[in-house]
C-alpha cells in the first residue's frame, strides 16, 4: 500500500505519469466520473483549511466517490485526547483513503504507519505540503510545457511556508533550476534547505528586494506571511505587508512570467493583478483538483481505460 508524505515519494517518471493522467482528466472529465463509485475518502483536518480540504472533496466527488470527515480538531475525538494512531485505525474501518492535515510535523507519517488505507499528507505544520507541490508542478508543466530551465523567485515567508519547502525539494530534481529567495531577514529560507542546495550543486541567491529581481524571473511564487506560526503578533504585524505585488512591479517582469500563489492571499498580491494574463493562481486552484483526482486514482491503483 502506498501513502503520500512528501513529493519525493514519487520518482520523476511517476510524477510525469501522474501529470499526464491529470491532464487527461482535465480534457475528458466524463471518462473518470464513475472511477471511484462506492469508495469513500476521509478528510481529517486538525487545522483550518478551505482550499485543500474542499479540493480533496471535489476531487473524490468528481470521481463518483463520497467523502466524510472533520474540519476542526475540536469537533473530533482529538479534543478528548485520542491519538492520531488510534484515529486512523478507526478511520481505516470507515473509508478507503484518507487526507490528513495536522499542525504537528510528522503526524500524518505516524498515522500512515498504523493505517490500513492510503494516507495523504495534506500539510503538516511548517514541514511539507506535497499535494500543493503536485498542484504547483502540474500548473507549471501545463502552462509552460516543461519542468526545468527556470529562474524561479520564491517570495514572502520562506521560513514557515511549508508550500515553499515542499516545492524546492521537488524542483531540485529537475535540470537548470536557479532559485531566487526573496524575503525579509527574519523570514529567510531555513539553513537545512540551502545546505541541501549547496550539496546538490544547485544555484541560488537570497535577496530582500523583489523589484530588483523581477526582470530575470520566469516564475514568481508569492506566499502569505504565516501568522499562525509566529510567536508574537507584533512581529507578524511588522512583516505582513513587507511585499505587495503591484502592477508597477509587474511592468518590470517578463511578458511570459507566471505568478503563482498557493492561496489564501492576504495583501501580498494586489487584486489589480488578477486580470493580468500572467496571474496563474486561480488556474492553479483548478489544477489542484485535477492532480488530486489523479493522485486518488494512483494511490487506490484504479485504472480507467
Ligand atoms: C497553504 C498551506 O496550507 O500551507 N495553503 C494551501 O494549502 N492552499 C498556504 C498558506 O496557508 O499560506
Amino acid at each position: 500500500m502506498r501513502h503520500l508524505m512528501s513529493p519525493l515519494d514519487f520518482s520523476v517518471e511517476e510524477l510525469d505519469r501522474l501529470f499526464d493522467l491529470a491532464n487527461d482528466i482535465e480534457k475528458n472529465p466524463k471518462k473518470y466520473a464513475h472511477a471511484c463509485d462506492g469508495l469513500k475518502m476521509a478528510t481529517c483536518f486538525y487545522e483550518p483549511s478551505t482550499r485543500t480540504r474542499l479540493s480533496f472533496e471535489a476531487a473524490m466527488l468528481n470521481l463518483g466517490g463520497s467523502v466524510l470527515g472533520f474540519s476542526d480538531a475540536n469537533s473530533s475525538s482529538a479534543a478528548k485526547g485520542e491519538s492520531v494512531s488510534d484515529t486512523i485505525r478507526v478511520i481505516s474501518c470507515y473509508a478507503d483513503i484518507c487526507a490528513m492535515r495536522h499542525p504537528k510535523e510528522g503526524a500524518p507519517m505516524v498515522a500512515a504507519s498504523k493505517s490500513r488505507i492510503p494516507v495523504i499528507n495534506a500539510g503538516d505544520g511548517g514541514h511539507q505540503h506535497p499535494t500543493q507541490t503536485l498542484t504547483d508542478l502540474l500548473t507549471i508543466r501545463s502552462l509552460k510545457g516543461r519542468l526545468g530551465d527556470f529562474t524561479i523567485g520564491l517570495c514572502g515567508d520562506l521560513k514557515f511556508g511549508r508550500t515553499v519547502h515542499s516545492l524546492i525539494n521537488a524542483l531540485m530534481r529537475y535540470e537548470g533550476i536557479h532559485f531566487v529567495f526573496i524575503s525579509p531577514e527574519e523570514l529567510r529560507i531555513p539553513d537545512y534547505i540551502t545546505e541541501k542546495l549547496k550539496d546538490a550543486g544547485i544555484t541560488y541567491e537570497e535577496v530582500i528586494s523583489l523589484e530588483d529581481v523581477m526582470p530575470k524571473l520566469d516564475l514568481l511564487y508569492m506566499t502569505r506571511v504565516q501568522r499562525e506560526r509566529f510567536f508574537n503578533e507584533e512581529d507578524y504585524v511588522r512583516l505582513k505587508d513587507f511585499y505587495i505585488l503591484t502592477s508597477e512591479k509587474m511592468e518590470k517582469a517578463k511578458d511570459d512570467m507566471l505568478v503563482l500563489h498557493p492561496l489564501p492571499r492576504v495583501n501580498e498580491i494586489s487584486v489589480e493583478i488578477d486580470d493580468d494574463p500572467r496571474a496563474a493562481y486561480f488556474k492553479q486552484a483548478q489544477y489542484g483538483v485535477y492532480v488530486r483526482m489523479a493522485l486518488i486514482l494512483t494511490l487506490l491503483d484504479i485504472k480507467v481505460a
